[in-house]
């Protein structure tokens, strides 16, 4: 394996281990909200500061994205590790027993490994680009599903930012016209690593992190599967729009989507870069 990998692996399972030792005793975590429908409790932190403690000692020179920590290590480092450590935390906090360790390595932008674990069933999810993507010892592969008809979905809610709210719902209504249906499980990392190992044949969702979707993107496209913001384009790490499937229904996808797009939702070119875009 990789080395970069197996030092993910390691970060990852770490985590998990702790996760897991607090599933029964979330009533004595203190949780503190962050935001509208967002909430941290003290194992989202803990398990962050494991995984980048065994990472930056490992690579001291690599740079860190966590969800909690925000960026740290060094500023113009190639390498990049982006982490959620408990992806899921409304499930955790509930005792649903659906969420996942993030863990994705960027090398100068490009996402290059992938580590997605799920601790409750023990399920690691892991990828390198160009060395295919596996669950546990098992290569994956997207589904072959080629139409709505029969295609079982997974989505999230916009619950954090509701902004989006018609646009979204119409795609909803639109997805669950034809489809045998929709999913919302509540962990967008272990969505992706679904879609990867084809238990799920398509995903979509608005405004997710580059710490929910790192490792999973890579995981869909070592799978062969396609991942796309929602206009078709490569910007899913910029505007946290996501739509995935197998290179197939995700035609089909995109055009059931394109209807429903507003303005706010396409990518717009960021100020700074205009001049480089034109
Ligand atoms: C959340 C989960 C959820 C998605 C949210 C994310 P968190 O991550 O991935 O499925 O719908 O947008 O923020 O906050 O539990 O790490
Ligand atoms: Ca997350
Ligand atoms: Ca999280």
């Amino acid at each position: 394996m990789d080395p970069m990998l197996t030092m993910a692996v390691r970060a990852a399972r770490a985590a998990g281990d702790l996760i897991v030792r607090y599933v029964d005793r979330v009533d004595t975590l203190t949780i503190s909200p962050k935001g509208r429908n967002d909430f941290v409790s003290e194992v989202d932190r803990k398990a962050e500061q494991e995984i980048v403690g065994i990472l930056s000692k490992a690579y001291p020179d690599h740079a860190f994205l966590g969800e909690e920590g925000g960026r740290h290590g060094l500023p113009k480092g190639e390498f990049t590790w982006v982490i959620d450590p408990l992806d899921g935390t409304t499930n955790f906090l509930h005792g649903f027993p659906q969420f996942a360790v993030s863990i994705g390595l960027l090398y100068r932008g490009r996402i290059e490994c992938g580590v997605v674990y799920d601790p409750m069933r023990g399920e690691l999810f892991t990828a390198t680009r160009g060395g295919g993507a596996m669950l546990d010892n098992r290569r994956l592969r997207v589904t072959k599903q080629t139409t709505f008809h029969g295609a079982l979905l997974g989505t999230g809610f916009p619950f954090k930012d509701q902004r989006h709210n018609d646009a979204y719902f119409g795609m909803f209504r639109e997805f669950m016209k034809d489809t045998a249906g929709i999913r919302r499980a509540g962990s967008a990392a272990l969505d992706l690593a679904w879609v990867a190992c084809g238990r799920m044949d398509g995903f979509w969702e608005l405004g997710l992190m580059p710490w929910d979707i790192a490792a999973g993107v890579l995981l869909i496209q070592e799978a062969g599967g396609i991942v796309t913001d929602l206009e078709g384009g490569n910007r899913y790490l910029e505007t946290g729009h996501v739509l995935t499937a197998n290179p197939k229904l995700h035609v089909l996808m995109k055009e059931a989507i394109a209807p429903h797009l507003t303005d706010a939702l396409r990518y717009r070119v960021p100020l700074g870069d205009k001049a480089e875009a034109e």
